[in-house]
């Protein structure tokens, strides 16, 4: 049995947090996570206060066990969701796409732990000084949002950079994942991309088959002309999207409406032609459609067996 200072931090029985994703992960999946032993996370990126309020709710009628909802820094309701956690006593918020600072006080006020997403020192030691409780640094082998450094590099770093607990996310999909984020130091893990084939997970059909077949190379990361990388799979979306993105007289504001409703199309309508399929490098590891219980399980079941045999190189 894996066990770190993480479980007994978030209530759950496994090290793993379900990262929120946007269009994504809604009641269903976060429930099903939570009620498999790992943390389950509704995305608040495409919702409104109320919107968010109804997920909440609906979530706590699926489970008992603790959840938490991940606040979209970037999202037009921003203000509307950092409120609606509050008045709805959410008791863990994961944040992602920028500095949680504005919110931090009110947060922290009501008793929630905050765990900022951090893709650098820097900013994991700000989140440290502004009262997160841990955080979760994230390598830009993810799906979704990136930043520079990858797991491998970033994770030590933050590690030894502040004092708060790590979580390590980014290319994690199995159990050696697992076992290589607590080496690196981490005390537990973010999975996004194998989660989306969850059979829990609400996605469209299409999406899963395209994360299920995709290979080690089929990923691809867009938006750098932005200042906003994001990773998905290679379809025509991202295909046409990487060739306005060079094309000299092509402006932010066309780039951006070119982008607009690209997920849910993928996530909620199976748009292959139109929508962006957002996916991690792991995704070439991805076989299968699981039940989350079945693969936290297997995933905890392969660490354990990875880290016993971990002093076999030791003389
Ligand atoms: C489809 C998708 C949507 C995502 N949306 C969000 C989001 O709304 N907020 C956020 O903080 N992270 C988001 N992420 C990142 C995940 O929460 C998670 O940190 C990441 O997927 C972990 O890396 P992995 O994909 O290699 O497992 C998203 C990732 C994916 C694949």
């Amino acid at each position: 049995m894996i066990r770190t200072p993480i479980c007994e931090l978030f209530g759950i029985k496994y090290p793993i947090f379900q990262g929120g994703m946007a269009w994504v992960a809604d009641a269903s999946l976060a429930a099903a996570v939570s009620n498999a032993g790992g943390l389950g996370i509704i995305a608040g990126m495409n919702s409104n206060g109320e919107q968010l309020r109804a997920e909440i709710r609906k979530c706590r009628e699926m489970t008992s066990k603790p959840f938490g909802v991940n606040v979209m820094l970037m999202s037009p309701f921003v203000d509307e969701v950092a409120h609606t956690v509050v008045e709805e006593h959410v008791s863990i918020l994961t944040t992602g796409a920028g500095n949680p600072g504005k919110y931090m006080p009110a947060w922290l006020e009501a008793g929630i732990r905050v765990v900022p997403v951090v893709a650098s020192i820097g900013f994991a030691r700000l989140a440290e000084k502004r009262g997160a409780c841990a955080v979760i640094a994230e390598g830009a082998e993810s799906g979704g949002h990136i930043g520079k450094l990858h797991t491998m590099a970033l994770v030590p770093q933050i590690c030894d950079a502040v004092k708060i607990p790590v979580l390590a996310a980014g290319g994690i999909g199995d159990g050696r994942g697992v076992a290589a984020a607590l080496m690196l130091g981490a005390q537990g893990v973010q999975v996004g991309t194998r989660f989306l084939v969850a059979k829990e997970c609400t996605i469209s059909q299409t999406y899963k088959d395209k994360v299920i077949k995709a290979s080690e190379l089929d990923t691809v990361v867009t938006g750098e002309s932005l200042g906003d990388a994001v990773r998905s799979l290679k379809t025509p979306f991202s295909r046409e999207f990487e060739k306005k993105e060079h094309e000299a007289d092509i402006s932010r504001e066309e780039l951006e409406k070119f982008g607009a409703g690209a997920l849910r199309r993928a996530a909620r309508e199976g748009d292959a032609q139109n929508g962006c399929f957002l996916a991690g490098e792991i995704a070439g590891l991805i076989k299968k459609e699981q039940s989350a219980k079945e693969m936290i399980e297997e995933i905890f079941g392969e660490a354990e067996k990875v880290l016993g045999g971990a002093d076999q190189w030791v003389k």
